[in-house]
């Protein structure tokens, strides 16, 4: 059940909870009914995110639910989002709010408002698809957004925070779903659905029409399964478009490693989420209408499992990409790049203005940045930049991790024109070498999110599990695109 939104002059009569901001010093707002010395007394003293919840003694009025904002000078959207988030995490018992959150930072109702509604939903998401128990589920259902002024750019913050937050939990969800229960096939099916409802143009490739594209790396890839690969090309066109985007996804439904298998369950446990690039870029293409984005996207979906079997992709063997350029396999569990590839050859050959990819591509990336932060590589520090400057107003966290092309030779093959893999140092590094070998001139980043992928515990505007991480940080990318210089 997805919390439905409104926006109102003043607080409804029937609402069950309302939470009320309180900053760390200043003023208590008229509504808390006790002054700075009683909170104290009761442990609450407006630090950021803190909660505390106020039971009348009657039943006859709401409950209160204080959140602190800490110090107002230091508030800003991403504090917002997830104030809102322990907020919505405190009155979640409660069927209904109402919150005067979208007015505490002055002077930017519409992106207060987007974070507010970002919180909100993100930290009310659960996944109980497979649950027959579903009590799981949160109660909050319904959420006022209390302003009395400004109520059109509330409002418009409001729709831009659903547009966004439904995005992220659509692809939570993708995620979430088992390998056996979202397949190459059935996620291409749900990709055409999305497109169908939010305008995109979509295209289907199976197997046979990959091969006939010369789309090697994904059939290779593909080729221990029992499940058939997809390619889901997506585009979408708005009226009078001010530049044209490509974004590639890594959709490995599940990844074993295939013959280079991998080593342990925990490993393997994780992999049903190893199609989390795609799903972010699924998310980010059904959102760009509601978004009233003027950047033209096209998006590739690259989608099998790895799988071992007697029909595998062998060490040894040579793959003819999509571009021309073979490549030697040296390790079966380096499949992402194999599959981005492809993707990326496709993208570069339209000749865009900007592309990227998203993957959830190297454990070396996880190891130098955990999980709370994706690395950032690429061709263009203009693209670079529009990625960091999204980073910053979404909180998808990104770190730039260098390009070095000396690296290069670690890639170097005696029988192809490279192997999969370099050596056993800057893997992430390595890895989006290999990628820029398909993107010509093309202005181009690559995000490794192996890392923020998931989420061990619910915190701010992450909830434990699937985390869809850059999708906000990809519809804000689209958003506010504009095209880069040509050199880097
Ligand atoms: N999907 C994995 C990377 C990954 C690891 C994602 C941990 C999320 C959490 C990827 O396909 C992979 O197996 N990468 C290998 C590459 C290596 C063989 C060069 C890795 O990082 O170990
Ligand atoms: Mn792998
Ligand atoms: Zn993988």
């Amino acid at each position: 059940m997805r919390t439905a939104f409104s926006v109102s002059k003043s607080v409804p009569a029937k609402v069950a909870a309302i939470v009320i901001p309180v900053a760390a010093s200043g003023p208590i707002p008229s509504g808390v009914g006790l002054n700075r010395a009683q909170l104290a007394a009761l442990g609450f003293e407006g630090k950021t995110s803190q909660t505390h919840t106020l039971t009348p003694a009657t039943g006859k009025t709401a409950v209160r639910v204080l959140v602190g904002i800490g110090d107002v000078r230091d508030l800003n959207t991403s504090v917002l989002r997830n104030v809102a988030a322990s907020a919505a995490r405190a009155s979640s018992r409660y069927e209904s709010i109402a919150t005067t959150l979208p007015g505490v930072i002055r002077g930017s109702a519409k992106t207060s408002t987007q974070a507010v509604v970002e919180g909100i939903a993100l930290a009310l998401h659960r996944w109980v698809a497979l649950k027959n128990d579903k009590s799981g589920l949160v109660k909050l259902t319904s959420v006022t957004l209390v302003s009395a002024e400004k109520t059109a750019d509330v409002q418009a913050g409001m729709l831009m925070g659903i547009a966004t937050s439904t995005a992220v939990c659509t692809a939570r969800d993708f995620a979430n779903t088992p390998p056996s229960h979202l397949t190459a096939s059935q996620f291409a099916d749900h990709a055409v659905a999305i497109a169908k409802a939010s305008g995109l143009e979509a295209t289907v490739y199976n197997r046979d029409q990959l091969i006939a594209m010369g789309c090697g790396g994904l059939v290779g890839v593909n080729a221990g399964s029992t499940e058939p690969p997809r390619m889901v090309k997506l585009v979408y066109t708005p009226t009078s478009a001010k530049g044209k985007v490509v974004l590639v996804g890594k959709g490995v439904m599940y990844d074993s490693g295939g013959i280079s298998l991998k080593p342990t369950n925990e490993s393997h446990a994780a992999m049903k989420m190893d199609m989390s690039g795609a799903a972010a870029v699924l998310s980010t293409m059904g959102a760009l209408r509601a978004m009233k984005v003027k950047t033209q996207v096209t998006a590739y979906l690259m989608c099998t499992d790895n799988m071992p079997s007697g029909s595998a992709l062998k060490l040894g063997d040579v793959l003819t990409m999509r571009n021309g350029k073979t490549v030697e396999i040296h390790n079966t569990d380096a499949e992402g790049r194999l599959i981005l590839a492809d993707g990326l050859s496709l993208g570069a050959e339209s000749k865009p203005d900007a592309m990227i990819d998203i993957a959830t591509l190297t454990g070396a990336c996880l190891a130098a940045l955990g999980k709370r932060m994706a690395g950032v590589l690429g061709n263009n520090a203009g693209v670079i930049d529009q990625l960091k400057a999204s980073s910053t107003r979404t909180d998808e966290l990104l770190w730039e991790l260098p390009l070095f092309t000396d690296y290069r030779r670690m890639l170097d093959s005696n029988v192809a024109d490279m192997r999969n893999i370099g050596g056993p140092l800057a893997g992430a590094t390595t890895a989006a070498l290999f990628l820029s070998e398909f993107v010509g001139s093309t202005p181009w980043a690559h995000l490794d999110i192996a890392g923020p992928m998931d989420a061990d515990s619910d915190s701010g505007w992450l909830n434990r599990g699937a985390t869809a991480y850059g999708t906000r940080l990809l519809i804000d990318f689209c958003a506010n695109f504009t095209k880069p210089a040509k050199k880097k």
